[in-house]
């Protein structure tokens, strides 16, 4: 199993952690982040927001708040390593500690799971590992189950399939669509993701196979 080692603690002292937003779209949750860190709930600050398009409107959102912003497109690179190599070196030289994909629809390769060693996190709208990829919300509706909700994860370079941080359930409800059950796990991202973030800055856990786990006082 995959399974790198962090060199050192992502939080030193009380300093805020330097995060990277990776996004591709309206960038909702980038926000909420955004405003766990306003409010002190979140010790970080945002470094930079990437985006694999040039026309996600979170980006705006982004420039209007004086973050800096920068676009990757995809396209532009000869292979998925050649664009994981680019994006490892933008973050790197920005002092970025932990990385927070916020539907960023894009695959990270080997290379950069190990450049940033247990500091990648995703936010996923099931409860993984039950309808990862694409359109989790139509899928959980398609497949009939009665609760779904969201996961926040460690990104391995399989998809949706690391290490579970966190989770939250949320109930479907019968005459849900695929809009009325997405806005209700959505509520549940922006409050669970924040959570996670702090969760994994704040440190004294660890990495137990799959499970993430608090490390007991006696070994921190
Ligand atoms: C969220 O549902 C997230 O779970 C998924 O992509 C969506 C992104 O939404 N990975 P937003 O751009 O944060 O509003």
């Amino acid at each position: 199993m995959w399974r790198p080692v962090p060199e050192m603690a992502i939080s030193v002292e009380n300093t805020p952690v330097p995060l990277a937003l990776l996004i591709s779209g309206r960038g909702s949750n980038l926000r909420a982040v955004a405003q766990a860190i306003d409010d002190g709930r979140v010790n970080g600050i945002i470094r930079v927001v990437v985006s694999n398009r040039a026309d996600a409107a979170g980006l705006e959102w982004a420039r209007a708040q004086a973050i800096e912003t920068l676009v990757l497109p995809h396209q532009d690179s000869p292979s998925r390593g050649a664009y994981d190599e680019v994006l490892v070196q933008a973050l790197k030289s920005r002092g970025v500690r932990l990385v927070c994909l916020a539907g960023f629809m894009r695959v990270l390769g080997p290379a950069f799971c190990e450049a940033f060693p247990q500091a990648v996190l995703n936010v996923h709208p099931s409860l993984l590992p039950s309808f990862p990829g694409a359109d989790a919300q139509a899928q959980a509706l398609a497949h009939g189950v009665r609760v779904s909700g969201v996961t926040v994860h460690f990104v391995t370079p399989e998809l949706d399939a690391g290490p579970i941080i966190q989770q939250s359930a949320v109930l479907v409800r019968d005459d849900d669509t695929c809009e009325t059950l997405s806005a209700r796990i959505l509520v549940e991202e922006h409050r669970v993701y924040p959570e996670a973030i702090q969760r994994i800055i704040a440190g004294g856990w660890h990495v137990d196979g799959r499970r993430v786990v608090t490390t007991p006082v006696s070994e921190t």
